[in-house]
């Protein structure tokens, strides 16, 4: 396994709030041994995802690249910046140039507007990185994950895949790949004990490595 080798660049987005996608951004920053990025974090009461993705992955300092906001209030973009009497410039939402792969961890839902007139999803399309959804296992997940990727293949934002997440499910997972033709990355179980070493445990047991490299593969 070569994880230093292969570069790549992706946003980890979510059907909504509270769906894993730090723990998910977690997973792979320290599978790749990659940088991440938490363009906007809302609320700061809270560990922010830059310190728990530092503190599950156990990459380096220099790995989590610095937020370009960060508001004290754990709401939507738009108002948390408001609220805090900030304007977002998007000069300053830029990727950041980085050598070596790179995980974008978005705010909330794809909807969520980061201002009164731009969403967050409209961002994710001028990154123009691939993204990959992390949606729950269990009960409403049909619905909120076929949305969302109607949303996503509406705007032409290319989807590596999904990653369920949370206690099996018999049949959520294959519904949703049935429906949308969008490639299951993992089933990405429930764990107790949310530590580096069960990530390095799923890591080979759910072959990434290997998924990753043919999902960018038949990318064009
Ligand atoms: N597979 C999982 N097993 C155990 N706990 C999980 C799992 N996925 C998410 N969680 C927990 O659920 C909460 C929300 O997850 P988080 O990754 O912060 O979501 P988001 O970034 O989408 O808001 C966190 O406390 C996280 O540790
Ligand atoms: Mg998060």
């Amino acid at each position: 396994m070569n994880s230093k080798e292969s570069i790549y660049k992706f946003i980890i987005c979510g059907t909504d709030t509270d769906i894993g996608k730090t723990l998910i951004s977690s997973f792979f920053v320290r599978g790749l041994n990659s940088y991440y990025w938490k363009p906007i974090q809302s609320g700061i009461e809270t560990q922010t995802d830059s310190k728990t993705v530092e503190k599950l992955a156990r990459v380096s300092r220099d790995k989590i690249i610095k937020e370009a906001y960060v508001f004290t209030k754990p709401l939507s973009p738009h108002w948390a910046a408001e609220i805090d009497k900030k304007i977002i410039n998007f000069d300053i939402l830029r990727l950041p140039k980085v050598k070596g792969s790179l995980v974008v961890e978005t705010a909330g839902g794809l909807m969520v507007p980061i201002t009164r007139n731009f969403l967050q999803i409209d961002q994710i399309k001028q990154w123009n990185l691939p993204v990959i959804l992390v949606c729950k296992s269990s009960l409403g997940t049909l619905n909120h994950t076929l949305l969302s990727i109607e949303a996503l293949k509406r705007r032409n934002i290319e989807i590596l895949g999904l990653v369920v997440n949370g206690e099996k499910h018999l049949d959520n997972p294959k519904t949703l790949v049935e429906f949308s033709g969008i490639p299951l990355i993992a089933e990405f179980p429930y764990i107790r004990k949310i530590d580096s070493n069960n990530f390095d445990i799923l890591w080979k047991e759910l072959e990434i490595q290997d998924k990753l490299l043919s999902l960018f593969k038949l990318k064009k």
